[in-house]
């Protein structure tokens, strides 16, 4: 999911470039390892997280999330950096967030995501959905900036400057409904100082920019003779052990995503067609059944009367 990176694990202060040992997701230093080498990757507050909305306490007193300065973030150029784990843009300390306990100044931001044709993505899921960014047939021509320039930094440490653009564009439109958590980095070292907020809305790009992400870049260096795809570059979901999440919106059955209320209002109508349908067979079932007895009786009583009739003749 792409804007959930952007916001923490972006702004956090926490961040810590890691240039210690060789870690990756899978194999020998995946990602069951990162504790044998991190301590933190092994503790009691990991991020990411299954947000589960049932266990998910409303506070109303989180404020919408402000950003400041990412529409017009200076002159500077911006550095884009394939790591060999993910695409790293760095941004400048012009922009920051507001509407958190402290005023967090940007760092960078970047992404995590999966494989073609492949489920899942995101590191953070909501009662067990993965997303892969959320994808549609509209472009967002803010990820072009990005994704335009992969092309450039395919191999790992590999970097390019890009001129500044609108970062605001880049996340989703209603900032006022979010999940918070305590956490920690999703990478090695794992440091447990990562305050998070998950967008409760998710950020929309194509199908066809979700290929350019996931098709675009090696985890290797451009020296590699056997170039490793970057792609499936996030963490599996971790205990919430003692934790609350707590969301700054009711949720209530809003909660619902979109399919699950086509679901249920078709569930209820199907539900109430069946009740409808049932009621009205057994009442034309009861009709036909007092039509046909009146019946009967017409014609046991002509029947009588013809009897009766026929004593009368002699
Ligand atoms: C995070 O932890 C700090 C320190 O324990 C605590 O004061 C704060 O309320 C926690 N925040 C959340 C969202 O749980």
């Amino acid at each position: 999911m792409l804007l959930t990176l952007i916001l923490l694990q972006g702004f956090s202060h926490a961040l810590a470039a890691n240039h210690g040992s060789h870690w990756t997701y899978k194999g020998p230093h995946g990602q069951v390892h990162w504790s044998d080498d991190h301590l933190d990757c092994g503790g009691q507050a990991q991020s990411p997280i299954d947000i589960q909305t049932k266990s998910v306490r409303h506070n109303p007193a989180l404020p919408p999330i402000e950003p400041q300065g990412y529409r017009s973030p200076g002159d500077g150029a911006f550095t884009l950096l394939n790591n060999g784990h993910t695409v790293e843009m760095s941004l400048p300390p012009s922009m920051s967030l507001r509407g958190l306990p402290q005023t967090y100044v940007a760092v960078q931001l970047h992404f995590h995501w999966g494989s073609r044709g492949q489920a899942g993505g995101s590191e953070h899921q909501v009662n067990g959905e993965t997303f892969p960014a959320e994808v549609g047939n509209v472009a967002n021509p803010a990820y072009d900036n990005i994704l335009d320039r992969l092309k450039n930094i395919q191999h790992a440490g590999q970097k390019i400057s890009i001129p500044p653009f609108d970062i605001h564009e880049l996340l989703p439109g209603q900032l006022g409904h979010y999940f918070r958590y305590n956490g920690s980095l999703t990478t090695p070292p794992c440091s447990q100082n990562v305050l998070w907020t998950v967008f409760r809305q998710r950020a929309r790009i194509s199908a066809s920019q979700l290929e350019r992400l996931q098709g675009g870049l090696y985890s290797t260096k451009v020296a590699n003779s056997l170039p490793v795809p970057l792609v499936d570059n996030y963490r599996a979901p971790q205990l919430l052990n003692q934790r609350v999440v707590f969301s700054s919106f009711p949720v209530g059955p809003s909660a619902y995503s979109a399919g699950e209320i086509v679901a249920i209002v078709f569930g209820t109508l199907f539900g109430c067609l069946s009740i409808f349908l049932t009621i009205h067979f057994v009442v034309k079932r009861i009709r036909m059944k007092r039509i046909r007895e009146q019946k009967d009786v017409v014609f046991k009583s002509s029947s009588r009367r013809a009897v009766s009739g026929n004593s009368h003749r002699p």
